[in-house]
């Protein structure tokens, strides 16, 4: 155990699913919590120690599931509460834990609370939504959906009004100015985790709440909201339950959501979430690669606040949606259109509708890299499915569904994802021959010990053997060549717990660039400590007081742990 239980998440490796998309039990032609189930000794063997699941609530599907339409039960087409209790006692009996995403800025218009708030005026939920005569109001408040949505505003002839909404105009934001739209929130949650689930990944948490003269996102009502909803979520569960703030802000706002170092003006300091994504780090991780600097990667963690010690990022190189870039300037939109999105199709509103593999064309280094990086920041990695056998995407598909085909599971009928006829599908699989599933398949890459799949187990074996990783602090070196990327990562044996395995400093170097790279580092403060490769255990030569050499091929990077003479930290 290297952190208190309280803190699992710290240090725990997230892989993100759609059940749709991950393995169809049934034959139906779409993935269900059966076909999870089937499927969790996989993620076991890989080393996954939490899932977090897509929407799998009752859904009209105009959005993925982000569109709710009812929140206390599971779409049909995924199967039933039975097999989500299920899916529950069957991960954590192989020490897994469970995340849903919960979305409640919005519900879909299919609700059975928007259908009686827009029936009449005087319907008791008629002040659950954001209605108004003026779709004038709340002019700053930006559109996100830019390619769909032309406001945030929809007239609906039913109710005579206009209503609110941040996402779709399927998608009507929750009044969070009326409290039974708060308690009803409350319920929900309540309602998942006493069923046993271990957290949840909160949808769109900056919008909750509107307000006139504002951009109507990181309000002090929203943080106030999120404070009580963590109150109660510690009060009734104690502290193990895990909530994951999806904000995708600067880092100077997203802190606000950890709540502890005061969350917004006028709000007092008060523990929100215990997680959140760091959405400004990922864009810049592949616009470091591509100009072959380092310098996107360390101006943004330099300008990144520090958390509560009992906080975590989340990281990612991609998810479920287009590559955001709406914490870029328009200068590093620009570069990372020209660089990976050149066909049309790859934009999706502010962002590149692709998946990982594709984006760094295939290239195995780059992948190793991206990952090696990611997993040594400060931060609990998240691996996205399919992303680590490196499956390719569909730009042919429409919205972001490129992005979500069937889970390649082998050779057989359907990449071994379902038995129903491939018509039947919900999605096509991959089928061009660089990613289809015949090439990418995970039991192909299982069989092959130097697959994609089978290094990152490695890496996650590593990174569960160095918590470090997930608890240390993190300061860059600067050496001459810009193209390589140095920093230490330490962890004073003051800071953690005396049986806590691992390395307690580690030197991380990544050439960042498509040529080798020969870099000199001045390690002078270690003078006398040996370097030790982590991933195949080597001792390099000792440091001393002249600058540390070391060459680094293409892509290529160092895991060191240091190991100071004696071996004895301080
Ligand atoms: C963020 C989700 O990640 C995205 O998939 C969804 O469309 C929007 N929120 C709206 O819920």
């Amino acid at each position: 155990m290297n952190a208190p239980d309280s803190l699992w998440f710290k240090n725990a490796v997230f892989y993100e699913l759609p059940v749709r998309a991950f393995y169809d039990w049934n034959g139906d032609g779409i993935g269900d919590l059966r076909g999870l189930i089937d499927k969790l000794d996989y993620l076991q063997w890989l080393g996954v120690d939490c899932l977090w699941l897509l929407p799998f609530y009752p859904s009209p599907l105009r959005d993925d599931g982000y569109d709710i339409a009812d929140f206390r039960s599971v779409d049909p087409d995924y199967g039933t509460l039975e097999d989500f209790r299920e899916l529950l006692d069957e991960a954590h009996s192989r020490g897994m834990r469970v995340l849903a995403d919960l979305v409640f800025n919005h519900t879909s218009d299919q609700h059975p609370w928007f259908q009686q708030s827009r029936s009449s005026p005087a319907s008791p939920f008629r002040d659950w939504y954001v209605w108004s005569d003026d779709p004038r109001r709340f002019p700053d408040a930006r559109v996100i959906f830019t390619d769909s949505e032309v406001s945030n505003w929809t007239w609906d002839p039913a109710a005579n009004a206009y209503f609110w909404h941040r996402f779709y105009s399927h998608q009507p934001d929750l009044n969070f100015d009326n409290s039974a739209v708060r308690q009803a929130v409350m319920d929900v949650v309540f309602y998942w985790l006493d069923l046993g689930l271990d957290g949840f990944r909160c949808d769109a948490v900056p919008y909750l709440f509107e307000r006139d003269g504002t951009n109507c996102e990181n309000l002090p009502e929203t943080h106030a909201f999120l404070q009580a909803l963590r109150r109660e979520v510690d009060a009734r569960y104690g502290g193990a339950r895990v909530l994951l703030a999806e904000a995708n802000q600067w880092p100077s706002d997203v802190v606000r959501y950890f709540g502890q170092t005061g969350a917004a003006p006028g709000v007092a300091a008060a523990p929100e979430f215990h997680m959140a994504f760091h959405f400004p780090l990922m864009p810049r991780l592949f616009m470091a690669v591509r100009q072959e600097a380092r310098r996107p990667i360390v101006d943004i963690l330099t300008q990144t606040p520090a958390i509560p010690d009992n906080c975590q990022w989340g990281l990612f190189l991609r998810n479920h949606d287009e590559l955001t870039l709406e914490m870029c300037t328009d200068e590093e939109r620009d570069y990372m259109y020209y660089e990976y999105a050149r066909d049309p199709r790859m934009k999706l509103n502010i962002g590149i509708r692709r998946r990982l593999a594709p984006i760094v064309e295939n290239s195995r280094r780059e992948i190793e890299l991206m990952n090696v990086v990611l997993f040594s920041m400060p931060g609990a990695p998240i691996v996205y499915y399919g992303d680590e056998i490196g499956m390719g995407d569909n730009i042919y598909l429409s919205d972001r569904n490129g992005v979500r085909t069937p889970m390649q599971w082998n050779v057989d009928r359907n990449g071994g994802f379902s038995k129903a006829p491939p018509e039947r599908l919900y999605a096509p699989l991959i089928q061009n021959p660089i990613y289809s599933f015949q090439a990418v398949n995970i039991e192909r890459q299982f069989q092959d010990p130097n697959s994609l799949l089978n290094w990152m187990r490695t890496l996650i074996q590593l990174r569960h053997r160095n918590p470090i990783f997930g608890l240390g602090a993190i300061a860059f070196l600067a050496p001459a060549n810009e193209r390589v990327l140095v920093y230490l990562r330490r962890l004073p044996k003051s800071a953690a717990p005396a049986d806590l395995p691992g390395a307690r400093c580690v030197l991380v170097a990544a050439n960042l660039s498509r040529s080798s790279q020969a870099v000199e580092l001045d390690l002078s403060n270690f003078a006398g400590w040996t370097p030790h490769e982590m991933f195949g255990e080597v001792a390099f030569p000792a440091v001393t007081t002249t600058p540390y050499q070391l060459t680094l091929g293409p892509y290529g990077y160092f895991w060191f742990r240091l190991d100071p003479p004696g071996g004895q930290f301080e």
